[in-house]
C-alpha cells in the first residue's frame, strides 16, 4: 500500500469515527427513560402528581385528571379551569377518539360584538378584560373524561391539587418574571390588587387557600360545584362587574363534545390527531400529506429546501384555515378533500423550488404583531398501555387577565381565537372567514394539536405543544424529526424550529436557528423574521422505544418536566 492510499484510508476511517462519535453523542441527549408509565407537563409538581396517581394503579385518564388541576395551581400562566382544551386518547387496544371541551361563545355573543360602529375592530376587547371570555370547558371535560374512563375516585384526584394549593407552590425564575410582566394588566382589567400582583421572586411560596375551597367544592359537588352555587356566583358577579356578558345560564348550559379524531397516514405510520373546533389535525394532515410524496428525509434537517419544502407545504394550509375552518356543529367543513391527496397536489402545483410562492397570490390579508401567547400541552402514556394527549389553554398569558378573586383562578380569553372580523388578523396573526365567524355558543377556531402517532399498529409518540397559531408547525416538525431523522425525543423537543403561517408572508425563525440558511432562503424571496421572536412552542411529548420503554422529552424553553416509573 502507498503513503497516499494510507492517508486515504486513515482519513476515512478518522471520519468515519467522528461521524460515529457524534452520532453516539446525539444519541447520549436522551430525556427520561421509563419501563412502565410517564407523564411530560409544564411543571415537575404536575408531572409528579400525575405519575404518582398511577403509581397507585391508575390510569392514564386518572393521571390525566389529577396532572391538569395541579397545572391549574402551579401553572396559572395556562393551566386553568376558567379555559378549556382538547383531549386525544389511544387506549391499550388501538381504540382512539377526541374530547372537545374547548370555551362556548356565550349566549347573549353577537357577531359584531368586536366591532365599533365604523365597522373596525376594538381589538382590545376581545384579547384582555371580560368581554374576551368564553364559558369555560375545563371542569365538564375532566368529569367526563372521568365518567367514562376513570377508576380512582374523583375525590383522591382532586385531593393532591387542593394540598398544592394550601400548602403553596415554590415559583421559577421564569414564573416570577412572568408575574412582573404583567402585573399593570392585572391590575389595570381587575381594577384591584390581585394575588399574583406583587414582586415576586424565584423561590417565593404561593398560596391560594381561596382556589382550595374552590376545588373542595368541585369535589364535593361534582360539576356543579364549578358551573352551579357559589363557583358560578363568584365568576358571573366577577364577570359582569368588570362589563362582561356570561350568565348563570351560560355556565349552566355548557357541555363537551366527543369527536371522531383526524386520522391519517403518513408513509406506513398512523396519525391520531384533533378534528375541528381544532384545525390542528387538518393543517397536520394537509402538510404532511402534501410533503410525503417529496420523501423529506433526503433533505438535510432545518436546510435550505428542507425549509422551502414545509414553509410552502404550511403557506398552503393555513391559507385553506383561514376560509374553511370552524365549529362543525355550525359551519361544514370539507374535511375529506382537505386532506386527499388530489387536492394537495393540486395545491402544489405552483411550487417552484427556484423562487417562493407568494402569499398574496394564493390570497389576500395583512398582519398584526405577534403577543405572548400561552397554553399548556401533556403526554401520559400508563403502564396499562393507554395514552392521553392533551392541550389546555386560557388562550393569552393568564387569559382575560381576569381574576375570579373568590374562586383564586384566572378566565380565559379565547373569545379572541374568532375571527372577529374576516379579513382582520387576531392575536396570533390569523385572518379568519364566516366560517370562524362568532354567534352564540359556538366554538372558536383552534390551531391545539394534541396528537398521538401509531406505528405497526404499536403506540410510537404522544405529543403536543403551545404556542398559538405556531402549535401546529411545532407539532409538525417534531414528527419529522422523530419520523426521518432519527433523534431521541430530547434532541427533538430541544431542535430550534420554524414557522410559516400563510399571512403574514414570511418565516419565522427562533433565534438559536443557524443563521446560515437565511441568505440562500432571501434569494428566492423567502422574507426570514428572527427580530423579536422569542421561541416557537414548548412541546412535551413521550416516544416509545424499540425495547418498549419511553423516553420523555421535556421542552428545555420552559420549566417542563418528564416524571416516569
Ligand atoms: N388559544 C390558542 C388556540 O386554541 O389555538
Amino acid at each position: 500500500m502507498n503513503k497516499i492510499s494510507i492517508l486515504l484510508i486513515t482519513g476515512i476511517l478518522l471520519l468515519c469515527c467522528s461521524k460515529k462519535t457524534i452520532q453516539n453523542s446525539r444519541k447520549k441527549n436522551r430525556g427520561l427513560i421509563a419501563e412502565n408509565a410517564m407523564v411530560v407537563s409544564a411543571k415537575e409538581e404536575a408531572s409528579k402528581i400525575g405519575l404518582d396517581i398511577m403509581k397507585q394503579g391508575g390510569n392514564a385518564f386518572d393521571a390525566m385528571v389529577a396532572t391538569d388541576l395541579a397545572l391549574l395551581v402551579t401553572y396559572p400562566v395556562a393551566g386553568n379551569i376558567g379555559g378549556g382544551g382538547f383531549m386525544v386518547f389511544r387506549l391499550a387496544d388501538g381504540t382512539s377518539g377526541a374530547l372537545d371541551y374547548r370555551e362556548m361563545a356565550p349566549i347573549s355573543a353577537t357577531k359584531n360584538m368586536y366591532l365599533e360602529q365604523e365597522g373596525k375592530v376594538v381589538s382590545d376587547n376581545s384579547k384582555t378584560g371580560a368581554l374576551a371570555i368564553g364559558v369555560p370547558g375545563t371542569i365538564a371535560g375532566l368529569f367526563e373524561i372521568h365518567k367514562k374512563f376513570g377508576t380512582i375516585s374523583i375525590e383522591k384526584l382532586i385531593q393532591p391539587a387542593i394540598n398544592l394549593a394550601n400548602n403553596g407552590i415554590v415559583i421559577t425564575e421564569a414564573q416570577a418574571k412572568r408575574f412582573s410582566q404583567h402585573k399593570v394588566s392585572f391590575r389595570k382589567v381587575n381594577q384591584k390588587r390581585i394575588l399574583y400582583d406583587q414582586q415576586w421572586r424565584a423561590g417565593d411560596t404561593i398560596r391560594n387557600p381561596l382556589l382550595a375551597k374552590t376545588l373542595e367544592r368541585i369535589k364535593t359537588h361534582g360539576r356543579d360545584g364549578f358551573y352551579k352555587g357559589k363557583t358560578a356566583d363568584f365568576i358571573v358577579n366577577k364577570v359582569q362587574n368588570l362589563g362582561g356578558i356570561i350568565t348563570k345560564e351560560d355556565l349552566e348550559n355548557y357541555n363537551v363534545k366527543w369527536r371522531e379524531p383526524i386520522i391519517f397516514n403518513y408513509n406506513s405510520h398512523k396519525i391520531i390527531s384533533m378534528p375541528p373546533p381544532s384545525s390542528g389535525g387538518i393543517c397536520l394532515a394537509q402538510i404532511l400529506k402534501t410533503i410525503e410524496p417529496f420523501n423529506i428525509g433526503q433533505y438535510k434537517h432545518n436546510s435550505k429546501k428542507y425549509i422551502q419544502l414545509i414553509v410552502e407545504a404550511e403557506r398552503r394550509s393555513y391559507a385553506d384555515r383561514s376560509y374553511f375552518l370552524g365549529d362543525p356543529d355550525f359551519v361544514d367543513i370539507p374535511t375529506e378533500s382537505l386532506i386527499s391527496t388530489k387536492y394537495l397536489s393540486q395545491r402544489m402545483k405552483s411550487f417552484n423550488w427556484n423562487k417562493a410562492t407568494k402569499s398574496s397570490d394564493l390570497t389576500r390579508g395583512s398582519l398584526l404583531g405577534f403577543e405572548s401567547d400561552e397554553t399548556t400541552h401533556y403526554s401520559i402514556v400508563d403502564h396499562y398501555g393507554n395514552s392521553v394527549s392533551v392541550t389546555t389553554t386560557l388562550n393569552g398569558a393568564y387569559g382575560s387577565k381576569v381574576f375570579v378573586d373568590k374562586g383564586g383562578f384566572f378566565l380565559n380569553n379565547e373569545m379572541d381565537d374568532f375571527s372577529s372580523k374576516p379579513g382582520t388578523p387576531n392575536m396570533f396573526g390569523l385572518i379568519g372567514a364566516e366560517a370562524n365567524s362568532i354567534a352564540p355558543k359556538k366554538r372558536m377556531l383552534s390551531s391545539m394539536s394534541p396528537t398521538i402517532i401509531e406505528t405497526n399498529g404499536q403506540l410510537k409518540m404522544v405529543l403536543g405543544s403551545p404556542g398559538g397559531s405556531t402549535i401546529i408547525t411545532t407539532v409538525l416538525q417534531n414528527i419529522l424529526n422523530i419520523l426521518h431523522y432519527n433523534m431521541t425525543m430530547q434532541e427533538s423537543v430541544s431542535e430550534p424550529r420554524f414557522h410559516h403561517q400563510w399571512l403574514p408572508d414570511n418565516i419565522k425563525f427562533e433565534p438559536s436557528f443557524d443563521t446560515v440558511v437565511f441568505g440562500p432562503l432571501k434569494k428566492l424571496g423567502y422574507k426570514i423574521d428572527n427580530s423579536n421572536f422569542q421561541v416557537i412552542g414548548k412541546t412535551d411529548a413521550i416516544l416509545v422505544l424499540p425495547d418498549g420503554r419511553l423516553e420523555g422529552g421535556a421542552d428545555p424553553r420552559g420549566d417542563d418536566k418528564a416524571e416516569g416509573f
